[in-house]
């Protein structure tokens, strides 16, 4: 057997055999901490690391208040940290020792002439750079090394907040969403009951009822739920649009169902296939609707896949739309979309996880022209409006979130409590516990105003459109699409052989290779990906508030810069 572990918000412990009360385990409890700190003012090689390691502003250390209490700053250990019995001091130096290494990292991270990454292979980090580890001992290290390690972690990531990181479609650092985050974790609450986190639920509610008036929906019809992903949206939305024609199926299983059929744009992100596997629905049962050119779902062929659905004997009951497909940014036709689900009486989805963020722009919004119409809609602030990860959406109809995920656990849901328990959330999650997304999205919002968002959704798309245009006065590149921009460098070579699959053939490897070298170098990133009969090619995305035409400009002139390199 291979273990298999996943990390997301949680890891799952467990006791074999205990008798005794667990707390008899635990470390502290029988080791007193000057026991421990005893133990590391003789350990030499602890020591030694930090005497000859890289230390963090020593000299700081030595003059801070509290130096009287040890001469030997490596003893600070976990244990001298809040709760400890005086322990403000140090927690206090700690934590400042901390945020200066995070505001480094921040000024890093914005300024052009440093790297957006250091590259190294997994190998070479899993065998420890410069005194960084990864692995684990039985014996605790002290806080200078822990310091140490945040900043290598930082060191040895990718600097997504850099005006030249175009790799992935969330990017950026806003600095009100890492205050609210670190609100947030100060805070350390859950998000299921109004009793344990009264504020973030309101919260909540504010933010749905300012997006569903964004997105056209009257007060009653909306609902929503903040979940891990957009990925976990879509798959909410499917489990809805199940629950909503076929409600038995909470109870009764699959037996209660005929078998079903979703449909979907050939450009689809993998996660309608994964929701259907996951929900016992089974990827065969996704029918992929074709597109046209630009990457759209063509009316006329949804239909005559709902025909040869039916004809197969399936029922379908679901149609996923797209605002803003994951390469081409492809918007679906929602409004003939619409017309075609009212037809045929089936769910309309619309996912807008990247494209929502345009229904902020008046420029930009009627591109989302129809989507007041859909069932349930999935928006990641995390992407356009480039709130930190993760932080994404699902809005569907009002109550049904709650009929169909509902089990009303009576240890957090108790019906009689003193305050209106319509406020206890929880229960529509598919989730027991939840992370509290939605507080760096609030006081992002309560900072830029509607009107703040708007002009950074309207820069993001300025900056597509320059790069759209330089493409268009260069002979070395080539357009296939142009909403998120999607393009080829074309080396000489390249450029001089006749249309074909040997061209074809020769052009398919030079984004790869660029992008391997690229990464190396590391001044840069940005995504490829082949789509459809189209061999590998370039995809730039803007959701980042940092990047300035002069970054569009450098991205290009490296490009063409290793394409020649390599294909001189
Ligand atoms: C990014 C994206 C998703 C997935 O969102 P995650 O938050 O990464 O799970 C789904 N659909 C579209 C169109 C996307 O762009
Ligand atoms: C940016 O980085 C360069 C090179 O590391 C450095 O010389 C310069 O001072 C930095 N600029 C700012 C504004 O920090
Ligand atoms: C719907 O399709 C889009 C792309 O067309 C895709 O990104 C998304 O994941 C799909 N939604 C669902 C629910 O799978």
């Amino acid at each position: 057997m291979v273990p298999v572990g996943f990390l997301t918000h949680s890891v799952v412990f467990w006791l074999c055999g205990v008798t005794d009360c667990p707390c008899a385990t635990l470390p502290h409890v029988q080791v007193p901490p000057f026991v421990l700190r005893q133990h590391y003012a003789k350990n030499k090689n602890l020591e030694n690391r930090f005497l000859t390691g890289k230390h963090l502003e020593y000299s700081k250390w030595k003059r801070s208040p509290y130096k009287h209490q040890s001469n030997v700053i490596c003893s600070f250990l976990r244990l001298d940290l809040l709760p400890a019995k005086n322990g403000e001091e140090v927690t206090k130096h700690f934590l400042q020792e901390l945020l200066n290494i995070l505001l480094a990292y921040i000024s890093k991270s914005l300024n052009r002439s440093s790297k957006v990454l250091d590259f190294h292979h997994p190998h070479q980090l899993k065998e420890g750079l410069e005194g960084f580890s990864l692995e684990l001992q039985d014996q605790p290290d002290n806080l200078e090394q822990l310091l140490v390690d945040c900043q290598d972690t930082l060191k040895y990531g990718v600097k997504t907040a850099h005006p030249c990181f175009f790799n992935q479609l969330s990017t950026g650092l806003d600095i009100i969403g890492l205050a609210g985050e670190w609100v947030t974790s100060t805070a350390n609450t859950n998000i299921f009951t109004y009793e344990i986190a009264p504020v973030f639920i309101l919260m909540e509610d504010i933010i749905f009822k300012k997006m569903h008036s964004i997105i056209g929906w009257s007060e009653k019809e909306g609902d929503g739920i903040f979940c891990p992903g957009g990925t976990m949206s879509n798959l909410y939305s499917v489990l809805l649009a199940r629950y909503h024609f076929f409600p038995r199926v909470k109870t009764a299983g699959m037996l209660a169902l005929p078998p079903l059929a979703l449909l979907t744009s050939t450009h689809s992100h993998f996660s309608i296939k994964k929701s259907a596997a996951v929900l016992g629905i089974g990827s065969e049962s996704v029918f992929l609707v074709k597109c046209d050119e630009r990457g759209k779902m063509i009316p006329k062929e949804l239909e005559s896949s709902i025909r040869t659905a039916k004809s197969k004997g399936l029922v379908p009951f679901y149609v996923n739309a797209t605002a803003g497909t994951t390469v081409y940014g492809a918007i679906d036709p929602l409004n003939d979309i619409a017309d075609i689900c009212e037809r045929f009486g089936l769910w309309m989805h619309v996912d807008a996880a990247w494209g929502g963020g345009l229904l902020l722009s008046k420029r930009h919004r009627m591109k989302l022209q129809g989507i007041d119409r859909a069932s349930s809609i999935t928006w990641n602030p995390h992407k356009m409006m480039a709130v930190g990860k993760a932080a994404d959406c699902l809005c569907g109809c009002q109550g049904l979130l709650q009929e169909c995920n509902q089990l009303c656990a009576e240890y957090l849901f108790q019906p009689d409590k003193h305050y209106d328990v319509s406020y206890d959330t929880g229960d529509k999650s598919i989730q027991c516990g939840r992370h509290v997304d939605i507080f760096k999205l609030w006081l992002m919002w309560k900072a830029k105003g509607s009107e703040g968002f708007e002009s950074q959704v309207n820069h993001c798309l300025e900056n597509a459109e320059y790069l759209y245009y330089k493409l268009k006065s260069r002979k070395d590149f080539q357009l296939p699409e142009h909403s998120n921009v999607c393009f080829w460098y074309l080396p000489t070579s390249v450029r001089n052989m006749p249309p074909g699959p040997e061209r074809d053939r020769e052009l398919h490897m030079v984004a790869p290779k660029i992008k391997a070298k690229m990464m190396e170098e590391g001044m840069t990133m940005i995504g490829y990906q082949p789509l459809g009969d189209k061999v590998n090619f370039f995809r730039c995305v803007f959701s980042n508030p940092a990047t300035q035409k002069e970054d569009v400009d450098f991205l290009l002139d490296e490009i063409t810069r290793l394409g020649r390199e390599l294909y001189s």
